[in-house]
């Protein structure tokens, strides 16, 4: 008997003092929940894991600012995290967080240990600022400076937004203290380095071997690679995070970036644990047949596709990631999105103005897949006129009301003896391969293409067969056609379920009488008729009604 087959699916975790904006929805979110619904539809298992990534200097200072604690900063952004995530309908399993995930800190400390004894972790002596006033070391974003790679002011200690480079402390130039702007001096203080140089080997012959990967991601690791990995410090002098399992190093905590990955693990564990099966977690990161997928933006790849790997192979007993489908940037009208510089729509924002269909459909339409793309307010009202208005919802409620007034809302009988049929079914067919295949290989854009383009096809096609004339004329082949035709409505519901999911529902709720349900839904579409003929249809009316520009989206 063949295995079934089970996807573990996660989203990158979103820092806890964020609120999601439509860039994080649309690059990692959104495309992870409609790969989740995706694959559910199918019949496929799978556990789709997300919490709030509550470590590290950006809660600290957001802390600071607020004249609060990290835990409260990371309370109230958890639950606005889960309150948007939850409105656009985004299915995660469990959302958990860092720093309160049972056993987390317990599981990082074990990577730390293990990876430890088997040499794989040393020790060094290195210089950091050390901010007098503020009596603080100022480990990454608590520093700022000019990047040492490509003159950026305002460059990170650890990092550079700029160019996307990271660096050790002491390279920064003209360093600043980030909150008291004072010039912070030098300190030898002792941390501990992951020898990334002792994976450069098993990571090139990993990542050779990773197939259907975006070429974006595998080119950009393998680059990384084949350049040479530097050691890179896993320590950090902060309170707020996971102590290092050390006693000599009381004082520290592990770098935020080695804790957080360690999440999708806690994560999982412990979502089992709520469902009552402690032991569960295991199988789906033990069972190397299980895949592992990495939903994430470009900014996090060297992470998850060289260092997280590294680790997972330092650690030795869970399998690496099987595809990491990094997308690059949806901007603002070409600029970052930015909160703190007004810049853009944060999902909050827009969902209370909008049903989530609707930010769904445009965020995928618009999906940065393979180059960054940009948000604005014309095309987010343009797509979903000329599309969900005028192509999906005209065609399904033109069908459904044709019926009701002809066919007393039943599925008119003989859809086989249509003239029409063998064309419908032949598109249908198209449409779900193609979208299977696209959806399978994590081209989501293409995927709701192959809908709509299904959904012009049908409209095409009762332009054709004039059912108003032919009911005049010939009843029966009025109802012949109407009810082929409606295969193709009820084909568009299943097939924008992953993408639209209260859409699709209203749109099959009018076949729920006379219809399969998913995965058989699925299986049979396009093979042959699937709605039973004289079964009853509830129309849900549908509709969505055009959208204006309004003055302040101009
Ligand atoms: O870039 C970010 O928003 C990080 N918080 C992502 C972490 S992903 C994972 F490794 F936890
Ligand atoms: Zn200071």
């Amino acid at each position: 008997m063949t295995k079934p087959r089970r996807v573990l699916i996660t989203a990158a975790l979103p820092y806890a003092n964020n609120h999601p904006h439509l860039g994080h929805v649309a690059g990692v979110y959104l495309p992870a929940d409609t790969y989740n619904r995706y694959l559910r539809l199918k019949g496929v298992e799978t556990v789709f894991i997300c919490g709030s990534d509550d470590h590290g200097v950006p809660v600290t200072i957001s802390a600071q600012n607020e004249n609060s604690t990290p835990e409260e900063v990371v309370s109230r952004y958890r639950g606005i995290q889960e309150k948007v995530f939850g409105s656009l309908g985004i299915s995660f399993d469990h959302y958990s967080g860092t720093s309160t995930c049972e056993g987390h800190a317990e599981l990082s400390q074990e990577f730390f240990s293990k990876i430890l004894e088997r040499g794989d972790i040393e020790e060094k002596v290195t210089q950091q600022f050390f901010c007098d006033p503020c009596q603080r070391f100022l480990p990454d974003r608590y520093v700022e400076g000019t990047c040492p790679h490509c003159g950026a002011e305002g460059a990170r200690g650890d990092q550079c937004d700029a160019c996307g480079k990271s660096y050790e402390q002491e390279e920064l130039k003209d360093p600043e203290c980030a909150v008291c702007k004072g010039t912070p001096q030098i300190v030898p203080t002792r941390h501990w380095f992951f020898r990334l140089d002792r994976y450069e080997e098993r990571l090139e012959e990993w990542l050779k071997s990773c197939e259907g990967w975006r070429d974006n991601v595998r080119n950009f690791a393998r680059g990384i690679v084949r350049e040479g990995l530097p050691a890179r410090s896993i320590t950090r002098d902060l309170e707020w995070g996971v102590p290092v399992p050390l006693e000599e190093a009381k004082d520290k905590v592990l770098y935020v970036w080695f804790d957080a990955p360690i999440g999708y693990i806690s994560f999982t564990r412990e979502h089992f644990v709520n469902q009552g099966n402690p032991d569960g977690w295991k199988d789906w990161w033990v069972d190397p047949d299980v895949e592992l997928v990495h939903f994430l933006g470009k900014d996090n790849i060297i992470f998850h596709a060289v260092i997280w790997p590294a680790m997972l192979m330092g650690q030795g007993e869970y399998h690496l990631p099987t595809s990491i489908p990094a997308n690059e940037y949806l901007n603002f009208r070409g600029e970052k999105f930015s909160k703190s510089r007004g810049v853009g729509v944060t999902a909050e924002e827009i969902l209370e103005r909008f049903d989530a269909d609707r930010v769904r459909y445009y965020l995928t339409a618009v999906a940065p897949e393979g180059k960054d793309t940009s948000f604005t307010w014309e095309d987010f009202i343009q797509h979903n006129n000329d599309e969900l208005s005028d192509v999906v919802g005209n065609f399904a409620h033109r069908m459904l009301t044709f019926t009701a007034k002809n066919f007393d809302s039943r599925v008119p009988m003989n859809a086989a003896d249509s003239q029409l049929r063998e064309e419908i079914l032949s598109v249908i067919r198209e449409a779900r391969e193609k979208w299977d295949d696209s959806l399978g290989r994590q081209k989501f854009r293409d995927a709701l293409d192959r809908v709509l383009t299904l959904a012009r096809h049908g409209n095409r096609l009762f332009d054709q067969a004039e059912p108003w004339k032919s009911r005049k004329e010939d009843l029966d082949r009025c109802g012949a056609d109407l009810a082929a035709l409606l295969e193709v409505v009820h084909a568009i519901g299943v097939l924008l379920s992953p993408f639209l999911p209260s859409t699709s529902e209203k749109m099959l709720s009018a076949f729920s009488l006379c219809a399969p349900e998913p995965p058989e839904a699925l299986k049979s579409l396009g093979e042959c008729e699937v709605l039973t003929a004289g079964g009853e249809l509830s129309p849900p009316g549908i509709v969505y009604p055009r959208l204006e520009l309004e003055e302040d989206q101009a």
